[in-house]
């Protein structure tokens, strides 16, 4: 019998270039360039192209690709029009995963091997993901859509089009930061996701909605969300140890910590609680940061030793929290920010591509008689 690798843990899929984790050091580069480098001196939009073609651009390169992004962040009517259409108590992450596939229908790119059309699309998906998800918290208060402005970077103008408020340039740093951390993170369930989708040569944005389709999960991206969610219920720092202890011994899994591949603390992890730090300092300390911050300590004490450490999800929630963003788009932001790693990763594998298409053990039976239904029991 073939060897059973549950979750294909460790199963090295494709040769790669895009992101490079190691899980035993906290190492986490994108083409080489270590995260912190680039969420301290970096952009989102600098960090798309470096996923994207390997390098980071000249000033012509780059000016081009931003200003391609920049003037192709409207969504036509219709987009509009058919997230009206979804119940507005629906997950916000629904709503995108629909319209990314929708918009497929909208710019046909069927021909994947067609460079100039694939170019085309990945500058859409990229730009106008954010305002996908603006226009749907809009509209789900009741709310007209707010237009994007060409004159902001991505991190602004997503803000822009959440408030229709000039955005403060310490949001916009913080946001942009969280953008870049949350950028591409290698062969994780949505990327496999992206890539199984990729592989039958189905088109990018029917790729990335099936990408945007494993991150909702709690396991994957929807974690930040529950992980704001439980120093929400513990409430005060004297709650934390009895409620952790109580969720460790009935093995329950605690949200924002634990990773498949990080045995110590994640290095965006790392990054976020100093952009929490940097942003509480100015704004004023968010309340559930010392919650945060003893649920990490109580951790630590019972099963760091078994390598679990907070993950990227950790603290990200309160920090979004403190940027006045609504705890069901934390989810979506991520898919904001993740489309250039899934992009990235997309056409890596086209280069080379071969359907997926693995094995199973199969452990049912064989040569059942068919009974008919009159002489089933
Ligand atoms: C991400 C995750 C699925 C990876 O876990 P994994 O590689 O499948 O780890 P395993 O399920 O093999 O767990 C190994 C051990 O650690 C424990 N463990 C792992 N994550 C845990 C968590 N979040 N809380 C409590 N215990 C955890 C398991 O119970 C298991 O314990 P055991 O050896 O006593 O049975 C897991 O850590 C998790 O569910 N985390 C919470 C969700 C989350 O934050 N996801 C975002 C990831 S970026």
């Amino acid at each position: 019998m073939e060897k059973l690798i549950p979750g294909l843990e460790g199963v090295p899929l494709m040769e790669a270039q895009v992101g490079f984790i190691d899980g035993q050091k906290g190492i986490l580069e994108y083409r080489g360039i270590p995260i912190e480098d680039l969420a301290e001196r970096s952009t989102y939009e600098e960090v798309a192209y470096l996923l994207l073609w390997g390098k980071l651009p000249t000033r012509e390169e780059m000016g081009k690709f931003d200003h391609d992004l920049r003037t192709h962040r409207r969504v036509k009517y219709r987009i509009i029009d058919l997230m009206k259409c979804l119940p507005e108590n629906g997950h916000p992450m629904d709503a995108l995963q629909a319209a990314v596939a929708a918009l497929g229908m909208f710019y046909p790119a069927k021909d994947v091997t067609n460079q100039e059309q694939n170019y085309w699309s990945i500058i859409r998906l990229i730009a106008k993901l954010p305002t996908i998800v603006a226009a749907f918290e809009r509209m789900r208060h009741g709310d007209e859509p707010v237009k994007p402005r060409d004159d902001l970077s991505h991190a602004a103008n997503f803000l822009w089009m959440l408030t229709e408020e000039d955005p403060d340039p310490l949001d916009v740093h913080i946001m942009d930061a969280c953008l870049v951390l949350h950028a591409e993170h290698t062969m994780n369930a949505s990327t496999f996701s992206g890539l199984v989708v990729g592989s039958t040569l189905a088109d990018p944005y029917t790729m990335i909605s099936s990408a945007i389709g494993a991150l909702t999960g709690p396991l994957h991206g929807g974690a930040n969300e529950q992980a704001l969610r439980m120093f929400r219920e513990i409430g005060t720092v004297e709650n934390v140890r009895p409620y952790i202890e109580a969720k460790l011994k009935a093995k329950a899994r605690i949200m924002g910590v634990g990773h498949r591949v990080y045995k110590v603390k994640d290095p965006r992890a790392f990054a976020l609680q100093g952009l929490a730090a940097h942003l509480f300092k100015v704004k004023g300390e968010h309340p559930l940061y010392r919650v945060a911050q003893e649920v990490e300590r109580v951790i630590n004490e019972h099963v760091g030793a078994k390598g679990i450490a907070s993950n990227v999800d950790f603290y990200s929630g309160v920090v979004y929290d403190k940027l006045g963003i609504p705890i069901d788009q934390f989810t979506p932001i991520f898919a904001i920010a993740r489309v250039a790693g899934w992009l990235a990763h997309w056409m890596e594998h086209l280069k080379n591509n071969r359907l997926f298409r693995p094995d199973q053990v199969y452990t049912g039976q064989h040569d059942v008689p068919y009974v008919s239904i009159e002489q089933r029991v």
